[in-house]
């Protein structure tokens, strides 16, 4: 079975290729390489291509049997200054590709979807049927395409699942692919950079939350068990060909010092820290209830923080010297 992985180029999309092929699907890369890059595919067919264009994704369609959507603008606070941006991508051209799948007649569809669609619950852990009041545009426009894909499966037939990732994280085993972003935004690639010494310190957005130590709590969950969760979903697809919607979590929240801390065990180094301002929007504690996904995706995952933490620490060491090398895509 061929799947197209739009944006699977990218952190997730090339994780979640390699597990597939893993499985006996047929990965191929759908990309525009805004942020994803080259060499995470190499050994997969590549489309390079945008999701705005319609002509494009019609001729590559004819050949595929289901389509995973991981293409997006996905930086939370770019989006409150360039709305107009996310809502492009994330939405209008997001729509080319779900009209593009429905026109080619396929009928399964696997969408990237946040937690930040929650946007600050009261009511935690957070579960599917926690109301959606996404704070920024970025959510926004995650909630906005689900509802979307709702539309389309009530009138044209499409079945998807929407998989709510919490914090995606680590690297994979092999040292071969994780996060790499400029800028970096996401706490625990920053974390390790300050280790090393590729940063001068790592910044600490407000320590006086209503939290035990004062800083946000989130529920990190690894890469690899967010790829098999996509597989998950894909045979919830072919076997059930129900709709649905899952949140993918661990259940347990960890703090930024938390982190940090567990950082320094894996690394032996001392992280420098620097303690700012709260930045506006962010919730205090984000912690999944993954009960439906385990029971009905038959999915949990398997790695926890120390994983998470020291397959980012491998994927820092090769990649560094990786990159010293040649230039990345
Ligand atoms: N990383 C996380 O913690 C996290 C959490 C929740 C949700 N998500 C969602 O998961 C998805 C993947 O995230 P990621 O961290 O792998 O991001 P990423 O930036 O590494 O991957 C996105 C990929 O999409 C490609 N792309 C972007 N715009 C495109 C376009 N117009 N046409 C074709 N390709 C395009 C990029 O080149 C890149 O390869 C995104 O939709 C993101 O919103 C990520």
């Amino acid at each position: 079975m061929r799947v197209l992985l739009v944006g699977g180029a990218g952190y997730i999309g090339s994780h979640v290729a390699r597990r597939l092929s893993e499985r006996g699907y047929i990965p191929v890369i759908y990309d525009n390489f805004s942020t994803g890059h080259r060499r995470f595919i190499d050994r997969f067919e590549v489309i390079h291509g945008e999701i705005a264009d319609y002509e494009c994704l019609r001729h590559f369609l004819k050949n595929v049997d289901a389509v995973m959507h991981f293409a997006a603008r996905a930086y939370v606070g770019e989006s409150v200054l360039k709305p107009r941006e996310y809502y492009a991508t994330n939405m209008t051209d997001a729509l080319t590709l779900l009209n593009a799948t429905v026109d080619a007649g396929i009928s399964k569809f696997i969408f990237s979807s946040s937690c930040a669609v929650y946007g600050a619950p009261e009511q935690l852990p957070i579960t599917e049927t926690t109301p959606r009041f996404p704070l920024s545009p970025y959510g926004q426009t995650k909630a906005a395409f689900e509802d979307a894909l709702k539309s389309y499966s009530a009138a044209y037939g499409l079945k998807f699942v929407a998989l709510r990732y919490f914090n995606a994280a680590g690297a994979d085993e092999s040292g071969m692919l994780g996060e790499l972003r400029s800028p970096e935004t996401h706490l625990i690639p920053l974390v390790l950079k300050a280790a090393s010494g590729h940063s001068p310190a790592v910044s600490i957005f407000g320590n006086d939350y209503d939290t035990p130590d004062g800083t946000c709590i989130r529920d990190y969950v690894h890469v690899n068990d967010l790829a098999s969760a996509h597989v998950s979903a894909l045979d919830l697809l072919i076997h059930k060909g129900e709709s649905d919607v899952f949140n993918l979590g661990t259940g347990t929240g960890f703090s930024v010092l938390e982190v940090i801390s567990a950082a320094e065990e894996v690394s032996a180094l001392h992280v420098p820290r620097l303690i700012l301002p709260r930045r506006p929007g962010d919730p205090p504690v984000l912690i999944c209830d993954g009960e439906y996904a385990r029971k009905k995706l038959h999915w949990s995952p398997q790695r926890g923080l120390i994983e998470i933490l020291s397959t980012a620490w491998k994927w820092q060491i090769i990649n560094t010297a990786v990159g010293a090398e040649s230039a990345v895509c």
